[in-house]
């Protein structure tokens, strides 16, 4: 008896286990453990290279009304098991994807007061691990309510975050750059009132969440396959470095309802000691459940122009009246009087479809064309569009033959205003009325505050919303692109219809506001689009804004000031940096008609491709990313850079053996900068194969872009071999 009290003493004091489970990643990198407390609470820690990433870390789900779902449980069942598969998306940044990990599935059991069970199940692959929530069905456990996650994140030391805030409604800051305890409501976060609607959240950050620790490792946190459930951020204990999940309430509250059988969204820790590493993981796709579409032939990745630019430089307006105050029922459209701005005209349109057709590209996005913009923003107002009256100067059937006859399709757009009921209200009609009409792409929009009233951007209702909507177009075969929604989390493998969202800051914000840092673009990649391809609109060669003033004289707010913080090259690059099977060439026609040798490569760059290589990354600093186009021997690098000049170097030790390309490299003049002289860029074209290392000197916020292509005999003669320049 004193024998066993001892005992007992002892594992109370030290805190300890009752129980441990170990897991080892199939390369033997990872080391995984799972246990449970004294009190039964479930716990797991991670190490990489036998360097901690994970120290000891709570799990478990808090229960409205009922009994707790993170303590007090016995271990009940051990299940392992491995997969090593690949599989092919049907569109993507490499062909085949491999699927290889080692799993643990452990049934933890309640026998007081009521007997429940719970699964977690832990995926261990080569760069990282995802753990799931699962309840079965059980006689306990029907309906239940979600209160909290209990899930941590405990950090080995103060690691330096490229973070944004955590904001149930909006992913759309610049990033800061600090230790997990400097962040904070910054002053960047504080003065960010260009975004629409925002409520950024004190202690806390949105995921993907990327960190780098002293000791060099490189650690990403989000989730994966975000369904029926709210998006999580992570709340900083700062004093001891612990993240936990923080789920997004809806309008009562409440974080989820759940009905057993169910699961969470997994969560993904991806870690590497090479930045290249956290770009290249597939384990956030591989998380997400194979496509649901079966004949997948109508999805293709899509390069894009659009009357979108226009709208937010301010030379036309996506309204057709400068009347205010309208309704949608009441409104007598045809009796309005025209402003003579409004861009979605058929005129307008049949321009861009003919540069669309000249040019090459598979579509056109019309903004504006629906009655409604007079009165859109800012109302929380109800019935703002109907998404199937166009405005009388937009003759639907007209374009639809004339958009047919020049093999370009038209991109429809339903801006919901945040008004979701009547948007799913209105859902039916809009998808018939696009078929009918020969669009099979959509872009939705979700500015403003949402209705119902009280729900967030990021919660339940708002994620089943989405992912209804994704489902939906499916259905009618259409291409989905989605704008402002909650961030993505994989779910473009099970949707493939569903090509990209914006969730984050795109470039539009430096059209009309401070604007985003050079830098934005490097930590893009490492933080939301982790999730999945953004719809960034890169491509824009009239960098500074004041070049509109005098295009704009009905327009009193002034762009004086506003620019691109990029040079023109670094926006050729992020063709190429910025994954996306949907591409816009996001200028103005008569801007790419000033540049006909630098559009050249937006026209040539490929969105689908059979292979990806990332050159060099540093998260803030740079990236050099090399991707092979599918179905071709062509290649196409991107390098960008921060603020600070750099070099690119570019071993194309990818290309085929023996073979000569030719490349056509796209770079910043040595004297350009993103600031004082950003359109300065040079072209040039030279023989390269695959020994050569390309060194290419990157400006102040530059890039290059390079195309390599299997050299003709007459290229041969006409260009000579790649030498360094000193
Ligand atoms: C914000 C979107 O991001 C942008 O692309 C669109 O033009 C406006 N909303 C208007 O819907
Ligand atoms: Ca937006």
């Amino acid at each position: 008896m004193k024998k066993i009290i001892v005992v007992l003493l002892l594992l109370l004091t030290l805190g300890a286990q009752l129980f441990a489970q170990e897991l080892t990643s199939p390369d033997g990198n990872f080391k995984f453990s799972f246990s449970l407390t004294q009190a039964g609470e479930p716990m797991y820690q991670l190490s990489y290279k036998s360097k901690p990433v994970i120290k000891q870390s709570r799990l478990g789900i808090e229960v409205k009304d009922q009994q707790s779902l993170a303590s007090g449980f016995t271990l009940e069942k051990i299940e392992t098991s491995r997969k090593d598969e690949t599989w092919d998306p049907v569109w993507g940044e490499v062909k085949t994807i491999r699927n290889n990990y080692n799993e643990l599935a452990l049934t933890l059991t309640q026998s007081s007061p009521k007997q429940r069970s719970m699964i977690i199940r832990f995926r261990l692959f080569n760069d990282g691990l995802g753990f799931r929530y699962e309840f079965p069905r059980q006689p306990n456990l029907e309906h239940f309510v979600v209160k909290d996650e209990v899930t941590q994140f405990a950090m080995t030391g103060d690691h330096k975050a490229f973070w944004i805030p955590g904001d149930f409604d909006t992913n759309e800051y610049t990033y800061s750059t600090t230790t997990l305890t400097k962040a904070d409501k910054s002053a960047r976060v504080g003065s960010a009132d260009e975004i629409a609607t925002r409520n950024p959240i004190n202690g806390a950050v949105q995921t993907p969440l990327m960190m780098k620790s002293a000791d060099g490792l490189y650690i990403n946190i989000h989730e994966a396959a975000l369904v029926n459930y709210p998006a999580m951020i992570l709340s900083i204990n700062k004093g001891n470095l612990t993240l936990t999940s923080t789920l997004a309430p809806d309008a009562v509250g409440n974080k989820a309802y759940l009905q057993t059988p169910s699961h969470t969204p997994w969560r993904t820790i991806i870690v590497s000691d090479k930045a290249a590493d956290i770009l290249a993981s597939k384990t956030i796709l591989n998380l997400n459940e194979p496509s649901v579409i079966k004949d997948t032939d109508w999805i293709k990745p899509t390069k894009y122009v659009g009357i979108w630019w226009e709208m937010h430089v301010g030379v036309g307006t996506w309204y057709y009246a400068d009347d205010v105050n309208l309704t949608l029922d009441n409104t007598d459209w045809k009796s309005l009087k025209p402003n003579g701005r409004h861009s979605a005209n058929t005129t307008n349109t049949k321009r861009y479809i003919d540069f669309a057709a000249k040019n090459g590209f598979d579509g056109v996005l019309i903004e504006g064309w629906n009655v409604g913009w007079e009165d859109w923003f800012g109302q929380w107002k109800e019935n703002v569009f109907d998404f199937t009256t166009p405005y009388p100067d937009f003759d639907v059937k007209e374009l639809h033959r004339y958009a047919a006859s020049k093999n370009v399709k038209l991109i429809m757009h339903h801006e919901t205003s945040g008004s979701v009921t009547n948007y799913e209200r209105r859902m039916d009609d809009a998808y018939k009325f696009m078929k009918e009409n020969g669009y099979d792409a959509v872009k939705t929009g979700y500015v403003g505050k949402i209705i119902p009233r009280g729900e967030w951007h990021d919660g339940q209702w708002m994620v089943n919303h989405y992912n209804r909507v994704a489902k939906k177009t499916a259905e009618y075969k259409i291409m989905l692109d989605a704008h402002e929604p909650v961030r993505p989390t994989g779910l473009h493998r099970t949707y493939p219809n569903w090509l990209a969202c914006e969730a984050a800051r795109g470039n539009e914000f430096n059209a009309w506001s401070i604007g985003s840092p050079p830098e934005h673009e490097t930590i893009l990649p490492f933080t939301r689009i982790m999730g999945g391809p953004m719809d960034y609109t890169p491509g824009i060669f009239q960098i500074k804004m004041d070049y509109y003033v005098a295009k704009r004289p009905f327009n009193n707010q002034s762009p004086n000031g506003f620019a691109i913080h990029t040079t023109l090259a670094k926006q050729l690059a992020l063709y190429v940096t910025l994954y996306s099977p949907l591409q816009m060439a996001a200028d103005l026609p008569e801007n790419y008609e000033r540049f006909p040798d630098a559009f050249e490569f937006i026209k040539d760059v490929a969105v689908d491709w059979d292979d990806t290589q990332i050159l060099e990354a540093e998260p803030g600093d740079f990236i050099t990313t090399a991707r092979k186009a599918k179905g071709k021997e062509a290649w196409f690098i991107g390098a960008i850079t921060d603020e600070q000049k750099r070099t690119a170097n570019m071993p194309l030790t990818f290309l085929k053996p023996g073979q000569k390309y030719l490349a056509t490299i796209y770079s910043d003049k040595p004297d350009a900068d993103w600031d004082k002289n950003p359109m300065a860029y040079q072209i040039e074209n030279v023989i390269v194969t695959g020994k050569t290392i390309l060194a290419i000197n990157l400006a102040p916020g530059g890039g290059a872009a390079v195309s390599l292509k299997p050299a003709t005999t007459e290229d041969l003669k006409k260009w000579k071999a790649y030498k360094v320049k000193k």
